[in-house]
């Protein structure tokens, strides 16, 4: 049982800081796992982490130790995601991309370069066994619609969901890549399309959530089998304060929905944990796009790690403490949770609330039988609420989706029927070779044994012939 590997990263203090408080910082450490963080009231708390990355840390510290296990298990074609979280101005998108992806200091090159590197490293060393083939998608969640870096016309994506890939981007673009440089020209074009602008907090804020997409393909050469690995980096917009960050007008309705989709990722990961063996509950990944498209990343079939960005000032002490706290929660989410994502979201144990669900549900189902009436809508949406597949009735995007998710299921289990089927007529060919070959072989021998036996009689006729000239009473 796996958990998310949950870290901090605290950046240098900024020089606006450096101005109003001077040197001083609300945190102490104590060691590379653990250290105290002191509020504005004078209160300690003490945080333990899978790794605390102080001041001073290096880009490649974080690489190494939050990253590096995670492209590995990629090019395995074990799917991994990566989140970078935290106030506005903590240092996100630093870590994410260091001051560029494209040129900048060795030393300050961000997550993204150096997995691109890890990637083509990883595939190198296993370039005789395994065929890789790289592709990039790139797109920012921006006033809650999902946007495609590579093609902004492509300016509404929606998730669907597959049994067989998990979380899908529907005709989201796909570029491969045959080497790191191409990659970072790539990524970088899509960075050039992120929207960003200027705040009290930070020059450069990112006004969206920024998702890149990594898809790594391998194939076997031995027996041609094809395996999938996908790695996804998630750069957050920042939780923002509107009286710190001076947002007004448009800049305050982007903090309102980067804020609104942070909760609904913390009532995601809330529910996540807090879930008790036989309690009801239910997770609210439609909530947002951001908590629909982290599906597999939190409590699903994903490596995951996140790393939470923190000013160490103490004007900032209490967002930083908000962080924290987040990153304690997440860090407590086992990814065996998976089997209690979308589809099973009630606790399953007699008496408890699902059994009166699945009651509830098959009554609905026996009236569309009994009535042969499929397209009786309003039964229909009560079944799709009540087995969790629709949220908000109310919403046609939802009602959408959810009419989309049961129809491409159904498909998915048709297509699993008909592998079966045809794996069962290969089956039965097989058989029938088989006997077929077993009767030509009883046959050839009943022959062989009738013509051996025709050939021992002629020879001892022979022999009698012969021996009858020499022997007369033979
Ligand atoms: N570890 C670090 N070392 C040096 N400078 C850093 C570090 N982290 C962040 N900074 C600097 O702090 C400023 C804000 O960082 P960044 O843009 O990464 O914040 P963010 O968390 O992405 O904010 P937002 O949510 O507004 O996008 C930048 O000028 C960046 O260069
Ligand atoms: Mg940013």
């Amino acid at each position: 049982m796996s958990s998310i590997t949950a870290c901090v990263r605290f950046r240098p203090l900024s020089s606006g800081e450096r101005r109003d408080h001077g040197d001083s910082v609300c945190i102490h450490c104590v060691d590379s796992q653990i250290f105290v963080l002191k509020d504005e009231k004078e209160e300690e708390f003490t945080f333990s982490f899978d790794k605390v990355f102080y001041e001073n840390s290096e880009q490649a510290q974080v690489y190494e130790f939050l990253a590096l296990p995670i492209v590995k298990d990629a090019v395995d074609a074990i799917n991994g995601t990566i989140i970078t979280y935290g106030q506005t101005g903590a240092g996100k998108t630093y870590s994410m991309e260091g001051p560029s992806i494209m040129v900048c200091d060795e030393q300050k090159r961000g997550l993204v370069p150096r997995i691109v590197d890890g990637l083509f490293d990883c595939i190198k060393s296993s370039e005789g066994t395994v065929k890789h083939s790289i592709k990039l998608s790139m797109v920012e969640i921006y006033m809650e619609k999902v946007r495609d870096l590579f093609d902004l016309s492509k300016d509404n994506i929606q998730i669907k969901e597959s049994k067989a890939q998990g979380i899908v981007l529907n005709g989201v673009t796909e570029i491969s890549v045959s080497d790191p440089a191409e990659a970072l020209q790539t990524l970088s074009s899509g960075i050039a399309n992120r929207t960003v602008g200027e705040t009290q907090m930070n020059m450069s804020s990112s006004r969206s959530h920024c998702i890149y997409l990594f898809t790594v393909q391998q194939e076997l050469k031995k027996d041609n089998r094809l395996k999938t690995g996908k790695l996804i980096l998630v750069d957050l917009a920042g939780s923002e304060k509107a009286e710190k960050t001076g947002a007004e007008g448009k800049v305050l309705e982007e903090a309102k929905t980067i804020n609104k989709s942070l909760s609904a990722l913390g009532n995601v990961i809330n529910a996540l944990t807090c879930g008790s063996p036989g309690k009801a509950y239910h997770i609210p990944y439609r909530d947002s796009k951001l908590t629909r498209l982290l599906q597999d990343a939190l409590g699903g079939n994903s490596r995951t790690a996140l790393l939470c960005c923190c000013s160490p000032s103490p004007s900032n002490a209490s967002e930083s403490l908000s962080t924290l706290r987040f990153g304690m929660r997440a860090k407590h989410i086992k990814m065996s949770l998976h089997a209690k994502s979308s589809e099973d979201k009630y606790a399953k144990k007699d008496g408890s609330p699902s059994s009166s669900k699945n009651q509830a549900c098959e009554r609905i189902l026996d009236q569309l039988r009994e009535r042969f009436d499929v397209e009786d809508v309003v039964l229909l949406e009560e079944l799709f609420r009540l087995s969790g597949i629709l949220y908000d009735p109310g919403s046609p995007e939802d009602l959408d989706s959810a009419f989309e998710d049961v129809t491409s299921q159904t498909i998915i289990q048709l297509q699993h029927m008909v592998e079966e089927l045809v794996s069962t007529v290969e089956e039965l060919k097989n058989e029938n070779m088989t006997l077929k070959d077993r009767l030509a072989a009883g046959e050839r021998s009943d022959t062989q044994r009738k013509e051996a036996g025709g050939h021992i009689s002629s020879l001892l006729h022979r022999v009698s012939g012969t021996l009858g000239s020499f022997l007369p009473w033979f």
